[in-house]
Order: C-alpha cells, then structure tokens, then sequence
C-alpha cells in the first residue's frame, strides 16, 4: 500500500486553498507543479478529525450488523478478498439482519478489483414476474391498491440476491461458495442472542407478519412468544435453505425445491412468480456510471438505479459554487443543495428507469453541461415551487430497509454493496419452509405513472410495470477513485433518501474535508421534488431554519434515519464508520 495517498491534479487549487486556511499544519502537497497527468500526494484526505472511527491495518468492513461485520472481517483475517468478506457478510447479514439483509430480495453492486482497473457494477435487482404488467396494482376504480402493491405476494419481484452473490463471487472472489456460506448456517441453525434492535423491529413489524402464519413461526420463540433481547434466535428452516445454496449453487434457491417452495406460496395466494421466472433469473454486469467532482473521480451505479446518475448530476451542478466557503450547514449551502437535489429528483421521474426497456438519456443527465443549464435556472435567494418545476431536457445523446456495506482488502480490492427487501422484512411473507422473507420490490415500479410509492416518489411512465423489467431504485453503492487506488467505499439505506445521503457524506469529505465520521454523523437534508418539503434532520441552527423559510422553503425538521456505511483507505491502512442513526452497526477490520 502507499503511504502517502494520490488524488488527481483537479483537487489542487482546493487543498491549496484549505491548507492556507489551516494554518497549512499537516497537509503536504507534493508534486502539484509536476506534468498534467501527474497525481498530487497528500497525506490524508481526512482534515478534521474530531471524532475517531474505527481503525485497522489489513482491511476493513463496515455493515449495519455487528455479527455480520465480524463474520467479514473473520474472512479478511483467514486470507479471503474484499469480495469474498462481502459475500460473506452478505449471507450473515440474511441471518441476523432479516429486516433487510436476504436471500429473497435484490441489490447491486460496485467491485473495483486489486490491480486498480475499472471498477465494474453487478447488478442483481429483482424483475418483474413474466405475467406482471401495468395494470398489476389497479383497482377496479383504476385507482392504486396500495395494500396490493406492497404487502401481498404480487408485491414480490424475482428476488436477484443469491444470483448476484454467487455470480460476484465466481467473478472476483477466491473461496468457494460452501466455505463463504458456513457462517452464515451457523448462524442460522445455532442461533444468535436476539439484538434489541431486532426485537423491536419485529414488534414494529408484527401486524404485517402475523397475518402469515409461515412468517409468524419464524420470527416467535418455538412457544409462539416474542423474543426478548439475549434469548438465543434460530431459523432452522432458513439453515436448511442455505446449507442448499452451499451445495448445491445458485441453483438450490432458483431450482429445486427452494424455487417449488417459493412457487407454490405463490400459488397459494395469487402471486405471480412461478419457478419459470426463477429458473430465468439473471444478474447483469453493467458499466458504472462516472464524474468528477472538483477533479475527483466518482463511480457509481448506472441504472436501473437512479443513485449514480442523480448523485453525479447532483454534484457537478454544486461544483459551481464555492460549498466549501459557503460552509457546512449555511443556509446558503442548504439552499443550494435543496434547489440542487428537487431539479435531479424531478429528471428521475422522467428520465430514469430499466434501461432494458426505457432510453434514459443518461450521458446528458451526467453532462457538465446539463448541470451548468441547472444551476443557471436556480434562484440564489428564492425556493422554486415544485409545481411549477418540470423534469428538465437534458441531451438525448444516446423504504426503507435497504442495507449496505462497503469492505476493503489490503490488496486494495474495494466493493460497495447495497441490498434490500425494501420494507423491513419486505412483503412480511415467508415462503413457507423456507425462512425466506420476500421482498415488496414491486412496489418501487409506478403502479400508475405520476402516483407515488411508499417512498412518496411519484414515478414516471418509463417506470410503469413491464415484465421482465427491473424497477427503478436509489440504491447508491459508490466508489471514489485515487488514481489506481480506492480512496472510499460507501452507500446507504433509507429509500429516497439514499442518494441525498451519499450526496451529503460525499460533499462533507471532499469540500468541508470532515473525516468520515464526522461526515457520516453531520446532520443531513433531503428534497425530492415531490413532495415539496424540505427535510432537515435535527442539528441544524434555528437561525439557519428561519433563513431557510424565508426563502420560501417548507422545511420539516424530523428524523431520517437513512444510513451511510464508509470504509477510507488511509496512509495507515484503513478507516471505517456505521452510521449509528440504526443501531447495531460495526466497522472493523484485521489488524
Ligand atoms: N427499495 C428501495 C430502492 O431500491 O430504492
């Protein structure tokens, strides 16, 4: 590993800027004065820091669940790669985070391989069934069914996770499948002391999973009582389920009798998925897409996510203005951002979607270009009013239980990997035999184009159920690239707010050159168009709030609780940071 760490000539002029500012006191520019291509050296892209994160020397993983994170850091210390401690975790994750880790959901993600080539996008979100279409959530009134759309067995898309684990596995990693799982079976079968925050997220869930007596049996004690925190948790069925995936492959979940199991719930209850849809199933690796931000390159995922185009777009129309003088937290940064982030929401109902079926114009979306016509329509002292925004024009050149994680490997192999069931626990509904829980991915199409979904995003006709097709998300797995290293992997939870999320770590790092700590605790805002309101977390000052409203936002001060969950590489090796708006996160890594 260097030991100094490399970012491109365009950071110069800021560094040079922030170094004055500091007095100068640890920062070391070498090399600025050199060829055009040459990288500048600085020690540390972490300027500040006040609070420390987690600290380690050959690797780090960061999840929103401890025994998770441990399992992969576990792998780390036995020799496997950042691919191989993901995949695990990701197995674990299915165990002792339900709510959202999975087997019978989706997800995608970025891996950037040790020898610092390009980094590739795997995605492995969830299709529409074969016999879906437009109509699925309609009402005889042609109104939505919300009820349908997001808690019945329509509601499940094609799950992608076991696809995409085995596939980024057989792709990058170096253990086998059946090692990687074990953990996870372990897990599963011996059982884990129940967290407190598990146990309250059952019982928030409970109505929604005691409707299934399949799911109900999974989630109560063997008595039919509700766990209490420290009492021991087993899935036996889910044991059974993964010890099949181990033998057998991808194929002990989309054929044979996991894939009859899912079918015949489906059957039972009018779902849709039957073991055609499963055995057809398949991930696709995309190219990522890439931006710079004052000179620093940003990789992220290209659609059927929104995250990387919007969070791309987002940051080339703030790079016009001076963010890190304005100040973290100003009302003028909050205003900029907020008018910034209701423009890209606005171009994702209209632009973005499964580009399998849709032409999204993304090169314009990402251009400089595009963000520069943005940021001249943005009044400097006035809100817009969503009303009367539309999606902008750019060149036609061509819920909230999402978990990510971000692992690196002292190879400097990087993956930021994002999964979900979309709801805690998804639809509720277990496959019955299967511990499996199924997602409510479907509920992330337009059931009617301009209706909103659960996240209050109102989606477009490009979004509209097809079969076959996979709904538009905000997942945002993210990679910032140093020249041949990685200098961050991050992402998040939290639906809508995902995007904005990563938005905001990314800006606290690279503008206000917070640590990822502080990055990741500074409070946060999101707009997303519709509807129009913005949100502030607490931690912001009153005064700022009452400017804000002056300049005719409609601010609503309430929790997010949307998570980033980072991993820096350092000079010393590696950081790590959970974001604690969940609790029961871990970052660490082998020392
Ligand atoms: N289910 C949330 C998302 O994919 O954005």
């Amino acid at each position: 590993m260097s030991q100094r760490h490399r970012l491109p000539m365009g950071f110069g002029p800021l560094l040079d800027r922030r170094a004055v500012l500091a007095g100068g006191g640890g920062l070391a520019l070498l090399g600025a004065a050199g060829p055009a291509n040459a990288s500048i050296v600085v020690p540390e892209l972490d300027r500040s820091d006040r609070i420390i994160p987690a600290e380690a020397r050959y690797g780090m993983v960061t999840s929103r669940e401890a025994t998770a994170t441990r399992v992969g850091v576990d792998v780390l210390a036995a020799g496997g790669n950042a691919i191989d401690a993901a995949i695990a975790t990701c197995f674990a994750l299915a165990v002792t985070l339900p709510q959202a880790g999975n087997l019978g959901g989706g997800g995608f993600m970025l891996v950037r391989p040790a020898d610092g080539s390009a980094p590739v996008a795997l995605d492995f979100r969830e299709t529409a069934p074969g016999r879906a279409g437009r109509e699925l959530f309609l009402g005889p009134d042609g109104e939505v069914d919300n009820r349908l759309a997001r808690y019945s067995h329509r509601s499940v898309g094609v799950p992608g996770s076991v696809a995409g684990y085995a596939d980024a596995l057989a792709r990058w990693g170096t253990w086998p499948l059946d090692r990687i799982i074990e953990p996870a079976i372990a897990l599963a079968r011996d059982g884990f002391p129940m967290s407190r925050a598990l146990a309250r997220d059952i019982a928030r869930s409970q109505k929604r999973l005691n409707q299934w007596p399949q799911s109900k049996v999974v989630v109560a004690r063997p008595d039919g009582g509700a766990y209490l925190a420290g009492e021991t948790f087993r899935q036996p069925d889910l044991a059974n389920t993964l010890a099949l995936i181990a033998r057998d492959g991808p194929d002990g979940f989309y054929r044979g009798p996991i894939a009859v199991a899912i079918a015949d719930e489906m059957r039972r209850h009018d779902g849709l998925i039957d073991e055609r849809d499963l055995a057809e199933y398949k991930t696709v690796v995309r190219e990522p897409v890439r931006g710079t931000y004052r000179g620093v390159e940003i990789v992220s995922m290209p659609p059927p996510s929104s995250g990387g185009a919007l969070l791309i777009q987002m940051l080339n129309v703030l790079e016009g203005w001076p963010i890190a003088e304005l100040g973290f937290g100003s009302a003028a940064t909050l205003h900029r951002m907020a008018e910034t982030m209701r423009r890209a929401y606005a171009d994702r109902y209209k632009h973005i979607a499964d580009p399998a079926f849709y032409d999204v114009p993304l090169t314009g979306l990402i251009s400089k270009e595009y963000a520069e016509a943005l940021r001249a329509g943005i009044d400097l002292q006035r809100a817009t009013e969503s009303k009367t925004l539309s999606p902008g024009e750019p060149k036609a050149y061509e819920s909230n239980n999402t978990t990510h994680l971000s692992v690196m490997d002292r190879d400097g192999m990087a993956v930021a990997l994002t999964t979900t069931l979309n709801f805690a626990f998804g639809t509720g509904i277990v496959a019955e035999g299967t511990g499996i829980f199924l997602n409510n991915e479907m509920d992330d199409f337009a059931a009617r184009p301009g209706a909103a979904n659960a996240f209050g995003l109102v989606q477009g006709e490009g979004n509209a159920i097809e079969a076959g097709k996979r709904p538009l998300s905000s997942m945002s797995p993210t990679l910032v690239l140093d020249g041949t290293e990685t200098a961050i992997a991050t992402g998040g939870q939290g639906g809508s707010r995902i995007i904005t999320s990563v938005l905001q770590y990314l800006v606290n790092t690279l503008d206000h050159g917070m640590n990822l700590a502080e990055a990741t605790l500074a409070p946060r805002i999101h707009h997303q168009w519709l509807p129009d309101e913005l949100r502030l977390e607490q931690g912001f000052s009153p005064d700022t709030v009452a400017l804000l409203e002056a300049m005719g936002h409609r601010v609503a001060v309430r929790r997010s609780g949307a998570t980033v969950q980072n991993v820096r590489r350092v000079p010393e090796g590696y950081r790590g940071f959970a974001d604690p708006r969940r609790p029961g996160g871990l970052a660490a890594g082998p020392d």
